[in-house]
């Protein structure tokens, strides 16, 4: 056992390496090698392959072209109520304020976005935005951003990635950074990137849900390292289901279904074909919403002083109602709800305006969306809380590691407005990249990888294959999803989130004998026994935050503590590792918002109209 295994690996020699390539990667790396940095992208997947492309809709920035009332400070005020004040306030305002920006920045690189009449970058209604403000590209916005991120990074900035390639451990030196181990999918064999920053930008962990809009990547890998690294991890229990994923065939359950359906003019019936949503406005929005059918259409018909419909509340209220829908007996034939917009729009705008909807339902489900309703219901789709990092420069606790987009945690607070995913990861993949060009400018010396570390990560990784025999990986993952799927849903209790801890523990001696059968070429088997440890980190930090948080407030719903609770109201759910390897959970308050914040989030619409200052 005394050998060596670091020193005959392959060393790969980069500045900064960026780890995730969905869009705030790829923001972050042409960021930081806008500042003259040897930048690398570690990615799981094929470069294009991202969780990015599920925010189908929009990306949220006030450009103010569909409503000139709409600035900056609507934004933040939307995006603070939004997540019910629990978000780092100096995030949302950078987000608000530099959002605008970003996207006028993508469309130098050549993103095509849809067009208002004018030629203006065109804006669609999402839920919990007050104007229009998504600017979108068809329902495929997140696809043509990654496609133009990935063309200005590897055209423009000629940055190296390197695909298929997962990152295991975080390798320091003292207390800073000096590298990340990761293994070749394909090859099996470890590789070494020495650098003296990191930036994870890994997304969230919805394979640990059994109904959910990520891929098979989405494993809560940067939530790992981070958190065995050091770093914090912050309001964990706050996980966004969004209200729409297939519900049939089973094989595609939980594919996202765009909240742009909605936004162009969609509703939701259920199987009586009642349009439900009105008896769920919540008392705090009704004078945001409209209360009558004929007022919400004349919002849908442009009329900007109607109120909006309830079909675009905020996603938390919408997957409620939902579930209570279903629970009452009055869903869909298949667990589900109907949502129509075949009886709303013409077919040619259907087609023009959601053209991945139309074929993923007639591929998929053989339901032509043009003619009939779809059947959807919610789906595990987001991570508001995260790693915890610096507002400014999105570094965590640990010395030159830095986290943006999903993974990171405190933008959205208890829930995240549909379109803000898209210009967080601009915004804060930039302020990640300069804010690790920042750290390495003001580095003295240049940290060493230590062997001892990687060496216990290699064997590690490589126990599963050595083992003679042990539970199979993939009965585990299954085993997980259901504990997630039966006690961390969408409502929750004490007693279901105590179970599904004790289940989790168990989880977790088994994942510790797990046996990968085969070589490390080439073998599925063995990278789903790696991934266990993400998914069991990720799974059990949401279980213990949701049962630490006594309330029930945006995402994060408590049947035996309805409502919002004061003593909640400004409290952080903050998880760490403890020096003997358990999850440690404490309560911390948070800081006093400053003054200028405040004010406009409370303050009148009336009061913000026409002022970007
Ligand atoms: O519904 C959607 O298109 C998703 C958007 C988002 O999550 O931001």
């Amino acid at each position: 056992m005394g050998m060596n295994l670091s020193s005959d690996i392959q060393r790969i020699r980069h500045d900064v390496v960026v780890i995730g390539a969905g869009g705030a990667g790829l923001r972050a790396a042409i960021a930081s090698s806008s500042r003259g940095l040897d930048t690398g992208v570690v990615c799981k997947s094929l470069l294009g392959k991202a969780h990015t492309v599920m925010a189908e809709g929009g990306c949220a920035a006030a450009l103010g072209n569909a409503d000139s009332r709409d600035n900056w400070k609507v934004h933040f005020r939307d995006t603070m109520r939004g997540g019910k004040f629990l978000n780092q306030w100096e995030m949302a305002e950078l987000h608000a304020k530099h959002a605008p920006d970003e996207v006028k920045l993508l469309e130098q690189w050549g993103a095509v976005f849809d067009r208002t009449p004018e030629g203006l970058i065109g804006q669609r209604n999402f839920g919990g935005h007050r104007y229009p403000r998504l600017a979108h590209v068809g329902d495929r916005t997140g696809l043509e951003m990654i496609r133009t991120l990935q063309d200005h990074a590897i055209h423009q900035q000629g940055i190296q990635v390197h695909m298929e390639c997962t990152a295991l451990r975080i390798v320091m030196d003292g207390d800073k950074l000096a590298g990340v181990l990761a293994y070749w999918r394909d090859a099996g064999r470890f590789v070494l990137f020495e650098c003296n920053a990191v930036i994870l930008a890994t997304g969230g962990g919805g394979k640990a849900w059994r109904i959910t809009s990520n891929s098979w990547e989405y494993t809560g890998d940067g939530f790992d390292l981070a958190y065995k690294a050091g770093a914090e991890l912050v309001n964990m229990e706050f996980t966004q289901f969004h209200p729409t994923g297939m519900v049939w065939p089973p094989s595609v359950r939980g594919i996202l279904v765009t909240e742009g359906v909605r936004g162009d003019g969609g509703i939701l019936l259920n199987s009586e074909g009642e349009r439900f949503m009105f008896n769920y406005i919540p008392e705090k929005f009704a004078a945001e919403t409209a209360d009558s059918e004929e007022e919400a259409e004349r919002w849908l018909a442009g009329d900007k002083n109607a109120r909006r419909p309830p079909e675009l509340l905020t996603r938390d209220v919408v997957a409620r109602a939902i579930t209570k829908e279903v629970q009452a007996g009055r869903g869909s034939p298949h667990g589900g709800v109907f949502l129509d917009i075949a009886s709303r729009r013409p077919a040619d705008v259907i087609r023009r305006k959601l053209p991945s909807m139309y074929h993923q339902f007639k591929e998929l489900a053989e339901v032509d969306i043009t003619k009939d309703a779809m059947e959807v219901g919610p789906t595990l789709h987001y991570f508001m809380g995260g790693i915890r990092v610096d507002s400014n420069t999105q570094m965590t606790r640990v010395p030159g590691l830095f986290a943006c987009g999903e993974c990171s945690g405190g933008m959205h607070g208890a829930n995240r407005l549909g379109g803000n995913s898209l210009s967080d990861l601009l915004v804060f993949g930039m302020l990640a990249g300069n804010g690790a060009a920042d750290y390495l400018d003001k580095l003295e010396a240049t940290p060493q990888a230590s062997s001892e570390t990687v060496d216990a990560a290699i064997r590690e990784a490589t126990a599963p294959l050595n083992r003679e025999e042990g539970p199979n990986p993939y009965l585990l993952h299954e085993e997980l999803q259901d504990v997630m799927n039966n006690g961390v849903n969408i409502v929750r209790d004490k007693e279901g989130l105590e179970s599904a801890i004790q289940s989790l523990d168990s989880l977790k001696q088994k994942a510790s004998a797990v046996k990968a059968h085969g070589s490390s070429q080439y073998n599925p088997g063995w990278h789903e026994a790696i991934s266990l440890s993400p998914l069991l980190i990720t799974a059990e930090s949401v279980a213990r935050a949701a049962l630490a948080r006594e309330e029930s407030r945006g995402a994060h719903t408590r049947i035996d503590f309805p409502g919002e609770q004061d003593r909640w109201q400004a409290v952080h759910v903050i998880i760490s590792k403890s020096a003997d390897g358990s999850m440690n959970v404490r309560q911390e308050s948070a800081q006093a918002p400053p003054e200028r914040l405040s004010e406009i989030a409370h303050s009148s619409l009336t009061d913000l109209e026409g002022g970007s200052a």
